[in-house]
């Protein structure tokens, strides 16, 4: 854990620079739009330890599988997240020395992340080796307005010397992956091109083709008077350049606007990404960097009225929420359903692949509530579009039926290449099912199962039954050689949460068919035609659905994680000394497979995610086991953790662990920012504060509210959309109110009791 940014309810701030915090900052302050975004390297040359990272949604690299042992079934590639141009780059040269802050003396640096403006800026002032003492200041952002473009004002005082300074914003496309297999490069040149007016470089991608056009242009100040300078043009392979040589005196400001346009293959083709990256770039130009600055600004202004959370009384807990959010918001927009959230977002290039269950499992819940519905019904669709690969995927690893979703993809196909995870940890294939559940119940859209729910529940229920094991002896189903949710165990049997949400699905594909048969008979015909679906696979479902085994201990009466589980040493961890944690960096994986750790919820999340189906002393009996046993070494784990402590009336545990997920990056909890942030285990927090905190559920169509105080805030308030209706939930020391923000008036549950709340009105309830 390191904390060194300051609080502050609208920004994330960090005074002085010390290199050694440098690539979590990268992380941390990474900016996005939800077409493109990238870690915040800095403009100037930096030669001290950084992860550059730029990144376009969707181009991505197939890289060459690398592993120690080839297994069959494995994917041919792992599909990486691109580093692509860096547009950013801004070089100094002050007197014939690079600015470069890894080795200058740096006074009054100040980062600032503006979560509410949607921009990244920095501030300082650098002494060189020489002796010449400059001040930068430093503003970006990425339009979300419009998308292509960039912006950045970047201005340089001289403070002791009169003398030269050059200025060279460039366009570099040589640029290279981390964790590219085989020390490859992944970009080969295409084009480029220099005028006095514009430079502009094409790379493609070795493989699949992408093309990524970026065209740059800028305009000169000088103590706010617009400055003509003849650029050098600069060409290199994949590079180029204005060179722009300036005569100052000391306290003269010269400020430098860089405007680019970024395009690619995925929107345009090829033989027009110049001309269309030009006239964009043009017409930003045109509107200029203040006017476009206003529009990015006022276009975040309504994300934030649509999604904010407002903590009072803990900063902490408020910054953190906010920034959760903003990551969210600027990771994915909804508008391109050939996108999706990838667990890093634009923040690094670690893990690859663009789709993990986080989406369905984590992120759904939070484009439910705080956007149109038709933005979590794309990430529906994004799976309907994927099921003939999850199809093929199935036959590949051998099944003669059903579908099996990757556990990591970039376009349907399996692109992770670890067996443990890539054959076993087939829990995911339940978390696309419930999730089609979950947008059904949210929204409303039956008509989605007719058009498209059915088809994937079908094939995901297929792939159950075969994976299922009859075991004679015992006339029960059983689930061998999993890995479940925890991935501090592989190969179990009879993981509890995977046998359960198994058997969800099945059950809940059959309630879909029966509902189907009733109200929608030729649609029903049509569909059981299409599938090919039989009686007797409808009735081995069923037949699973009655005779599934599920491992449990009687003395204790909990679920057990997976058979043999007892068996373990059971120390919890809080008697473990603290050098030991995180377990994933001080142990090996050995000794981490045959210890109780547990990575990340397991069963925690099968009852979390299937809340309904036990009552709360069920729920108190495993929180009570298992939360002791579990190191949180995934993001994804300490949410879940809260909002059930939330229900059980824990208050200090909800709050360690909303702050443990809210924090996790900011913090660095898990000593692991540098890669870049944990982006979908950012929406788990959000579920915390609305689910945990605000006790949010839809049960029969309507909007259930249990808001439980943890007791460290003054009041707190969360908005949800919900069936066309916007709601402001604000919950205070002393009462709950619902406020509408629209005009339709909406049934809310409130503690079990039903209240109506009209257009534009709000409703209070006493605590
Ligand atoms: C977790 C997985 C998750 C992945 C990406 C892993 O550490 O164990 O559940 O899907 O990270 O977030």
């Amino acid at each position: 854990m390191k904390q060194y940014l300051k609080m502050d309810p609208w920004n994330i701030i960090e005074e002085g620079f010390d290199p050694q915090h440098h690539e979590i900052s990268e992380s941390i302050f990474s900016i996005g739009n939800g077409y493109m975004g990238q870690r915040a390297n800095f403009e100037e040359t930096y030669r001290g330890s950084s992860l550059q990272g730029s990144y376009m949604a969707g181009v991505y690299y197939p890289d060459k599988t690398r592993v120690g042992w080839w297994k069959n079934g494995y994917p041919e590639y792992f599909a990486k997240v691109l580093n692509s141009t860096n547009w950013i780059g801004i070089n100094v040269l002050i007197d014939g020395e690079t600015l470069d802050l890894a080795v200058c003396k740096v006074k009054d640096f100040v980062r600032v992340l503006n979560m509410k403006e949607g921009t990244l800026s920095r501030s300082f002032i650098a002494e060189t080796p020489e002796g010449k003492i400059v001040k930068i200041e430093a503003l970006r952002f990425i339009s979300i307005t419009h998308k292509e473009i960039g912006a950045i004002r970047y201005a340089v005082t001289p403070l002791n010397f009169n003398g030269s300074i050059s200025l060279t914003p460039y366009l570099d496309g040589d640029v290279s992956n981390k964790d590219s297999n085989y020390d490859e490069k992944f970009w080969l040149e295409v084009l480029q091109e220099v005028t006095p007016d514009d430079a502009a470089l094409t790379i493609k991608t070795k493989k699949l083709d992408f093309h990524v056009t970026s065209v740059m242009a800028y305009s000169l100040l000088k103590n706010g008077e617009s400055l003509m300078v003849t650029p050098e043009m600069i060409h290199k392979e994949k590079y180029v350049a204005h060179q722009l040589q300036l005569d100052v005196q000391e306290n003269d400001q010269i400020v430098l606007y860089k405007y680019v346009a970024n395009v690619t293959s995925r929107d345009h083709d090829c033989s027009q990404l110049l001309s269309v990256g030009r006239s964009l770039l043009k017409s930003a130009m045109e509107i200029g960097f203040q006017e476009l600055l206003h529009k990015h600004l006022t276009a975040w202004d309504v994300k934030w009225r649509e999604s904010d959370i407002v903590i009072e009384g803990d900063v902490a807990a408020q910054q953190a929420i906010r920034f959760n959010i903003f990551q969210l918001d600027q990771t994915y927009t909804g508008e391109d359903d050939r996108l999706n959230i990838g667990p890093k977002g634009f923040t690094g290039e670690k893990y690859g692949g663009s789709t993990y269950w986080d989406t369905e499992a984590y992120c759904l819940p939070f484009y439910l509530s705080t956007a149109d519905a038709s933005i979590a019904r794309n990430l529906l669709i994004y799976r309907y579009k994927h099921l003939e690969k999850a199809k093929e995927n199935a036959r590949k690893l051998g099944f003669s039926k059903g579908a099996l979703y990757p556990m990591v993809t970039m376009n349907g196909e399996e692109c992770h290449n670890e067996w443990e995870i890539t054959f076993e940890e087939i829990h995911r294939n339940g978390a696309i099912a419930y999730a089609i559940y979950n947008y059904v119940n949210y929204t409303g859209d039956t008509a989605y199962l007719g058009q498209y729910g059915l088809e994937v529940l079908t094939e995901i229920s297929r792939f159950w039954e075969e994976r299922v094991n009859y075991v004679p002896a015992k006339d029960q189903y059983m689930i061998l050689g999993v890995t479940g949710p925890n991935e501090y165990e592989n190969n179990v049997n009879n993981n509890w949460y995977t046998n359960s949400i198994a058997v969800w699905t099945m059950k809940y594909t059959l309630e879909v068919l029966n509902d189907l048969q009733k109200n929608e008979p030729s649609l029903y015909s049509d569909l059981i035609e299409k599938l090919h679906l039989t009686k007797d696979e409808t009735s081995k479902w069923s037949d699973i659905i009655a005779k599934m085994y599920y491992p449990h201990d009687e003395e204790r009466q909990i679920f057990l994680q997976q058979d043999g589980f007892l068996d373990k040493d059971l120390t919890p961890v809080k008697e473990l000394d603290s050098s030991n944690l995180p377990l994933n960096q001080q142990w090996s994986w050995d000794r981490i497979l045959r210890s109780a750790y547990i990575k990340q919820a397991d069963v925690l999340q099968g009852i979390f995610t299937l809340r309904d189906q036990f009552d709360l002393d069920t729920v108190k009996r495993n929180f009570d086991f298992y939360e002791p046993l579990t190191v949180h070494e995934s993001s994804l784990s300490p949410c879940v953790h809260s909002i059930l402590a939330c229900e059980l009336g824990y208050k200090e545990k909800a709050y360690e662990m909303y702050l443990r997920t809210s924090r996790l990056d900011l913090d660095n909890y898990n000593n692991d920012t540098e890669d870049g942030c944990h982006t979908t285990s950012m929406a788990g927090t959000w579920m915390s504060v609305v689910h945990g905190f605000g006790g949010l559920r839809v049960q029969n169509g309507a909007l259930c509210l249990n808001p439980f105080n943890p007791g460290h805030w003054k009041s707190f308030s969360f908005k949800v959309m919900f069936r066309n209706s916007r709601l402001k939930v604000t919950v205070s020391e002393h009462d709950v109110t619902v406020s509408n923000e629209t005009e339709t008036s909406i049934n809310v549950n409130v503690y079990g009791n039903d209240y109506t709340v009209n257009g534009l009105s709000h409703i209070s309830i006493n605590l």
